[in-house]
């Protein structure tokens, strides 16, 4: 089905930069640069200097960026890591892949980590916390790094979706031991196909985690330290990922000024909560990686949207606790068990033309008038 506001645009967002992106590619295939060559450097050193950070390591994904972290941090059989149950499930599959528990705790009405419960959380057992920076607005950090300084905990941030997203001035991913950042192609900087990354500030985890992607192996000596994991972000997206991040400054721009009509235009409906708006004081510089309502009314506006041609999606109907087959069901998790049957993500993503934008605002104001 063809709609008149998709959910994502990947066809007209490559036409934006065909030329370019085919070239790179080329350029790669011509001189055979498949792993780890230039592209691949100069994506690290660029991506880490937009994050503000010493290192960035180009991984096979987001998910793969905090396992090794994990991995790197010691975290094994015998430790808790705390986390939030509202998230993509690889935030917490990673956990189980190391040996360790994972605690999960409720989030707030802003969707991020419920800060005081993390304190609730903290046994003697507990090695890290993994706060995720949900849709592209950051967990408070502050109070989290105070927990972590009196707990001596390690703290790895999920900015899977925070990509130039920041708190208090500092970006997602500059705050702690690592940042994980997820490259999957419908993210702030997509690649075409999977990939990651990872940052630090720390000299010795950026070494362990370049050991880990490539199977352990130091490739100049031939020593392999470990046994390690193929994680490793192939040349040919890093070419791409370097034509793309030098427009990454305006797509946020972008997001940003769509969530700001989205918020004009749907301020005056009562029966829907929004998202804070893009504001340029305060502690959060939000990059809307998703633009998410909530609304008690939300399978019959996700049907209606459909109709009227409008593609949304909705993360995450089943909360990770409710999955069986995850042994997660001890947890009661109120807020995030409500928020479930509420969300809705809207189309977010720089191709949106305004009309577009204006066109959803007038389906939802549709929607409600009729009721
Ligand atoms: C919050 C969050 N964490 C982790 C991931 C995993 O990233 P990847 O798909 O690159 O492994 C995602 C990706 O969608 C995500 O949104």
């Amino acid at each position: 089905m063809v709609y008149k506001v998709p959910f994502v645009n990947y066809p007209e967002h490559y036409s934006r930069m065909w030329d370019e992106v085919i070239s790179a590619i080329s350029e790669a295939l011509s001189k055979g640069d498949l792993l780890l060559r230039g592209q691949l450097r100069q994506f690290e050193e660029d991506i880490a200097s937009f994050v503000g950070v010493k290192y960035a390591v180009g991984l096979n994904s987001g998910t793969d960026a905090m396992l090794l972290s994990l991995k790197a941090a010691g975290v094994g059989p015998g430790d808790e890591v705390i986390t939030v149950a509202h998230t993509f499930v690889a935030t917490i599959a990673v956990i189980v892949f190391c040996g360790a528990k994972p605690v999960l705790v409720d989030v707030g009405e802003d969707m991020n980590m419920n800060v005081e419960q993390v304190e609730q959380k903290i046994s003697k057992k507990t090695k890290a916390v993994i706060p995720v920076h949900l849709n592209g607005r950051l967990c408070n950090m502050k109070k989290l790094m105070e927990i972590a300084d009196e707990h001596n905990l390690v703290l790895i941030e999920d900015a899977a979706q925070a990509l130039g997203a920041s708190f208090d001035g500092k970006k997602a991913g500059s705050f702690e031991l690592t940042g994980c950042f997820s490259l999957y192609p419908a993210k702030v900087l997509g690649a075409a196909g999977d990939g990651g990354f990872l940052t630090t500030n720390d000299e010795k985890i950026n070494e362990s985690i370049r050991l880990l992607r490539d199977h352990g192996q130091d490739r100049k000596t031939g020593k392999i330290f470990f046994y390690g994991f193929n994680s490793r972000l192939d040349n040919i997206q890093a070419a791409i990922l370097n034509v793309k991040l030098k427009y990454l400054p305006k797509w946020i721009e972008r997001r940003r000024d769509i969530a700001q009509i989205y918020h004009t235009g749907l301020s005056d409906i009562p029966e829907v909560t929004l998202p804070p708006p893009p504001i340029n004081a305060g502690s959060y510089y939000d990059v809307y990686q998703n633009y998410v309502i909530r609304t008690k009314n939300r399978d019959e506006l996700v049907k209606f949207l459909e109709e009227k041609s409008v593609e949304t999606i909705i993360s995450w109907r089943i909360p990770n606790h409710f999955h069986s087959a995850l042994n997660l069901e001890h947890f009661k998790l109120p807020v995030t068990e409500q928020i479930s049957n509420e969300v809705i993500s809207l189309p977010m993503y720089p191709e949106l033309s305004d009309d577009q934008v204006q066109y959803v605002i007038n389906v939802l104001h549709d929607f409600y008038e009729q009721r």
